[in-house]
């Protein structure tokens, strides 16, 4: 039913737009039409509703409600590695954010950064490295508890997935960019491991990627990941750009986005939740959501008072770099 509204209310606005623009109102007619027709034709369903809730409400979180640990759990181990991903079990954790990225050579592995500069002893982009040569460096080396779990490899995807599945925590897979390569070896991956159709979910800040993954797999459980402002804002607040005119043209297609995301693209691409930055986080906006069946995530929740907002207010799920106490958040 919403549905059906909200599209109206889409399609509606468009007519106004191009008649008001062209003053056409057989231009408009057929322009809006077309676009209707190619909403209709392009876009994938969402998966089914138990699907979707076997990997974003799992049993494991039974009584609470589901703790993803960001990057599998960056302050309590090293980013990104096979530590993390049993240290996160250890502690609590219903699943685990990673983050995909390639070696020269081609091969899955999990890395956030584009270089391994932050995380390892080496240095340089990792779309540079071998994995023989990644594979010599210490993902450790520039951990706070480095001295607890040192000598940590930088972990190829299918090693981590098989340790996900082994400790059996869902998978929120994370992946920014390189499209066309992340669809077909997350691909490759399902295909390995058909219980991650039920145990995890493909992310992304990019719409293309998402749909892509959708197009070459319409059984992988989705969600967008979203952040208002982020084009034109980073994180803190602070303005991307010095030049207030390139400042104006990413708050303008910010705004747009924003909309895009909550009118448009999570229904092109039939996502099943959305992973929304907290601060813009409400009961109103859960609700809103949730009659458009799709679940939200929070991230990145790192405080004891948050955990409790989400824990017993909200409800939701929520992502955090801490399973055990109080940290920076990490975005
Ligand atoms: C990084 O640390 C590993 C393990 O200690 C070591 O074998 C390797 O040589 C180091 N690499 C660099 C570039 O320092
Ligand atoms: C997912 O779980 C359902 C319900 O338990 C089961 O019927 C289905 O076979 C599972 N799918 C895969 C691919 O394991």
């Amino acid at each position: 039913m919403l549905q059906i509204g909200d599209e109206l209310v889409y399609f509606s606005a468009v007519f106004l737009l191009v008649m008001l623009g062209t003053r056409s109102a057989t231009g408009a007619s057929i322009l809006t039409a077309s676009l209707y027709v190619f909403m209709v034709m392009f876009r994938f369903p969402p998966v089914p509703a138990d699907q979707a809730g076997r990997v974003l409400r799992p049993k494991a979180a039974a009584g609470g409600v589901p703790v993803v640990a960001h990057r599998a759990g960056s302050h309590d181990a090293p980013e990104n590695t096979l530590a993390a991903i049993r240290e996160a079990s250890r502690n609590g954790a219903t699943g685990v954010e990673l983050d995909l990225s390639f070696t020269a050579d081609g091969v899955p592995v999990l890395m956030h950064d584009e270089t391994v500069d932050r995380t390892t002893n080496g240095s340089g982009p990792i779309n540079k490295l071998q994995l023989a040569q990644l594979r010599r460096l210490d993902a450790s080396a520039r951990h706070r508890l480095k001295d607890k779990f040192s000598g940590e490899k930088v972990p190829t995807l299918h090693e981590a997935v098989g340790e996900c599945i082994k400790q059996q925590l869902t998978i929120f897979f994370a992946v920014k960019g390189q499209t066309d390569k992340a669809a077909s070896a997350l691909h490759e991956m399902y295909k390995k491991f058909p219980a991650l159709y039920n145990s995890s979910v493909v992310c992304s800040f990019e719409p293309k990627v998402i749909y892509k993954m959708r197009q070459t797999d319409p059984k992988v459980v989705t969600a967008l990941t979203h952040r208002p402002w982020s084009l034109s804002r980073f994180s803190d607040g602070t303005p991307r750009s010095l030049s207030s005119w390139s400042q104006f043209w990413s708050g303008l297609l910010d705004v747009l986005l924003d909309w895009a995301h909550h009118h448009l693209l999570w229904n092109l691409c039939g996502v099943s939740a959305i992973l929304m930055q907290k601060d813009f986080i409400s009961l109103d906006y859960v609700q809103y959501w949730a009659e458009r069946g799709v679940e939200v995530v929070g991230w990145t929740i790192n405080t004891v008072v948050e955990k409790e907002y989400y824990q017993n207010l909200l409800k939701i799920s929520y992502i955090t770099d801490s399973l055990l106490e109080d940290c920076d958040p990490r975005y």
